[in-house]
This record gives C-alpha cells, sequence and structure tokens, in this order.
C-alpha cells in the first residue's frame, strides 16, 4: 500500500480510511452488479466516479466474487485502441494466476498471442503489442468476451469515460458492443461517463443500441455534514483542529465538488502544524496556493482562445453562475458583441468543455480556473 503522509487524496484510491461516504452509491453499485445488471454511472469530471468504482472493487462482496477490470477509455479513438486496452487489463490484471492462466489467455485470445513475450531481464510474461499489429479488432473482441464468459469467475467490466465510444473512427461500434454485452452471462458492466448530455443520448435515445440497457446512477456531492466530519476526523488524528464553519467554507466555495475540496484540504492540512488550529487566513493562503499551482496551465488555456471565446469567459467567470447569457441585458452589463456572437462562442467554450451548461445555467467546469479568471480579471473570490 501507498505511504501515506497526507490523508486528503487528490489521486487514485487508496483504501477505506481516506474514503469519504458514499455508502448509499457503494451498495446500490453492489446490489445492481450482483444482481446481474449493468449501471450507468454520470457526474461531472472530478466528482468521484472512478472512486467509488475502486472503492466498490476493494470490497469483499466484490473483490471476492468478481474478476474486476477497469478500463479508462477516454485517449482510445477506434475499436484497436479500445480491443488493445481491454485486453491489457484482463492480461495484467490476471496474470499473477500464473502459467497456466497466461496459456489459457493466448490460447482463447488467439489473434492478441504475438502480444505474448517474456520480459528479458525477469523472465515474466509481458502484453506487448502494436496498436497496428491487432487486425482484426473486431474479431480480437469477439474472442475477449468469449474469455470472460468462459472464465472461472464472473467478471466485471468498468468502462470509464464511455461516452468516448461516441467518437470512435468506427460507426457501429456502440451496435458491435452493445450485442456482445447483450449475450454475456458471466459478465457485468459498468459504464462511467462525464459528458451527460453524450452518456445520456447512448442509454436514452430509442434508435441506439443501448437504449434502456441500463440502471442510472447520478453522482452528487457528498452530503456536507459527513464531509465535514471526514474532515474534522482527519485534522484531529494528527491533533489539528479545525471548525465546522471553517470546513463549511471550503465545501461551499466548490459545492462539494470532490477533487477540489479535497485538494484545499490536502493543502490546509499540510500547512497546519500538529497542535494547531485552523484560521481563515490559513484557508485562504491554502485556495490561493493550488490556484497558483495551475496558472500556467491556465494561462496557456486562455491563450488558445479567440478574443470572443475570451470575453465570454470572463463574463461566465465573474457571474459564477451565468444565466440569459443572449439576453440585452447581459450582453450590455459585460460589453459583449451581439447575442450571435455570444451564441457561437459559447458553443465553441461548451465543446471544448471550457464551460458547463445545466438548465441554462453556464459556468466555468474547472472550478479552480473560473476562481483564478475572477483573480486576474475580475475583483477577484472571496473566502469568507
Ligand atoms: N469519496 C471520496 N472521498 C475522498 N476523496 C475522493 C472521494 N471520491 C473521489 N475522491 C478524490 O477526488 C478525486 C477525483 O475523483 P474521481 O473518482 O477521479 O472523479 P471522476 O472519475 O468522477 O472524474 C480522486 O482522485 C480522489 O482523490
Ligand atoms: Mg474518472
Amino acid at each position: 500500500m501507498r505511504e501515506i503522509s497526507n490523508p486528503f487524496i487528490t489521486s487514485g484510491y487508496v483504501s477505506d480510511d481516506f474514503f469519504c461516504d458514499r455508502e448509499k452509491e457503494s451498495m446500490e453499485l453492489t446490489k445492481t452488479i450482483t444482481n446481474g445488471n449493468n449501471l450507468a454511472i454520470i457526474s461531472p469530471r472530478r466528482m468521484g466516479k472512478t472512486g467509488l468504482i475502486q472503492h466498490c472493487f476493494y470490497q469483499p462482496e466484490i473483490s471476492q466474487n468478481y474478476n474486476c477490470f477497469f478500463i479508462d477509455i477516454y485517449a482510445t479513438n477506434n475499436l484497436k485502441e479500445f480491443v488493445f486496452m481491454l485486453g491489457k487489463e484482463i492480461f495484467e490484471t490476471l496474470k499473477p494466476n500464473g502459467k497456466k492462466f497466461v496459456d489459457n489467455f493466448f490460447s482463447v485470445i488467439s489473434s492478441l498471442r504475438p502480444a505474448f513475450k517474456l520480459d528479458i531481464i525477469t523472465g515474466a510474461p509481458t502484453f506487448d503489442i502494436g496498436i497496428g499489429e491487432i487486425n482484426e479488432p473486431a474479431f480480437s473482441l469477439d474472442q475477449i468476451f468469449k474469455y470472460l464468459e468462459s472464465a472461472e469467475k464472473p467478471c466485471l467490466v468498468a468502462i470509464d469515460e464511455f461516452q468516448q465510444i461516441a467518437n470512435y473512427t468506427e460507426t457501429n461500434i456502440e451496435a458491435i458492443l452493445r450485442t456482445h454485452i447483450q449475450h454475456c452471462k458471466n459478465t457485468s458492466f459498468i459504464f462511467a461517463g462525464s459528458q451527460r448530455h453524450l452518456m445520456q443520448n447512448i442509454f436514452f435515445s430509442h434508435s441506439r443500441p443501448f437504449y434502456q440497457s441500463v440502471s442510472l446512477m447520478q453522482l452528487n456531492a457528498i452530503k456536507e455534514p459527513v464531509y465535514i466530519e471526514f474532515v474534522q476526523h482527519h485534522f484531529d488524528s494528527d491533533d489539528k483542529v479545525i471548525s465546522e464553519e471553517l470546513v463549511s467554507k471550503v465545501y461551499q466555495l466548490f459545492e462539494g465538488h470532490t477533487w477540489y475540496i479535497q485538494n484545499i484540504f490536502n493543502e490546509l492540512y499540510a500547512i497546519t502544524r500538529t497542535g494547531e488550529t485552523c484560521t481563515l487566513e490559513l484557508i485562504q493562503e491554502s485556495v490561493k496556493n493550488r490556484i497558483a499551482a495551475f496558472e500556467p496551465l491556465f494561462q496557456s488555456t486562455l491563450s488558445l482562445l479567440t478574443e470572443r471565446q475570451k470575453e465570454i469567459l470572463y463574463a461566465i467567470a465573474k457571474e459564477g453562475k451565468a444565466t440569459a447569457v443572449t439576453s440585452a441585458t447581459f450582453i450590455k452589463k459585460h460589453g459583449l458583441l451581439s447575442s450571435s456572437s455570444v451564441q457561437t462562442a459559447i458553443k465553441q467554450l461548451l465543446d471544448k468543455e471550457i464551460i458547463t451548461s445545466e438548465n441554462n445555467v453556464y459556468q466555468v467546469y474547472d472550478r479552480f480556473f473560473g476562481l483564478w479568471l475572477t483573480t486576474v480579471f475580475g475583483t477577484g473570490y472571496r473566502v469568507q
């Protein structure tokens, strides 16, 4: 296990101790899977989908009864890459089971046999294949499904950023996958995704192959009182003191968005000395430090935008939550050009995932970026 010096984790999953809540969601996930159903999880990026899946993978009810596989297909663009990723994940996960497993894997998935190599130094089997060497990805996928279905234990496959398949170069990939999944008796699936409209189109449009094929979970922010208790407990175990009120301020500033609040408490925990009591000033410093760490990234993001895009972005950042963005009032207030230019720029910013819209309320997607923009181009944010 990873050596933990700070209990507020900002990447990956460590263990129960550093994982806050998600009890209901874990129960629902486990119940859905153990009853032979598939699940889709939707939430904004960094809310905790991957964490929730990893957390459930570690629970005995799942870990003892299933072979668990996890792939994040955000960076894949076609079926070849998908097959590569899934094949490699299955291989790497089950490899510790020994030679018999390796032999069986490559005899069922014979089309990936060229990937079988022995490590020059350790002599251990490795999965090593160029994407270009996967000649018939659809056939390899057939074989992978045969393998999963013939495994001695049921299999659970989690596919993160699943909406990406809608962008694959092959147009029939949804139909192909759906057909395989439909016939699975030994394998369950979790599909997680952060682009809500794309995910909803995949699972709720009549015309799409995955229509109504899953239970749906919308993952929301962890509830404030539960998170407060989590923070106080971890500060307390290192003899650091933080009031409910101060935790609440951070929670509110980021509306409970998991990764952002974890980041701030990670920093706050680091700069608070053992025996010390947290103050508002320390919180302000933590927020400032974390945002500053991303400044080069934010600057480069900005430099890639057009003037029109930047104008509307500043306006949205200033408002925090912007409504009626094409109205005459909004345009006048923020000195924008015209309703149609705003519309065009908004669409481009949405496509780039720089802003989000929920019921016609617009917000900067990355909450640190949003706050940074207000300090650079506005009067700044306030934690008070
Ligand atoms: N329940 C939780 N308790 C504590 N930290 C969490 C929790 N869920 C997520 N995190 C933290 O937030 C980060 C972002 O979560 P992640 O699961 O990667 O989000 P998503 O998959 O929705 O983009 C994780 O790296 C982890 O550090
Ligand atoms: Mg994720």
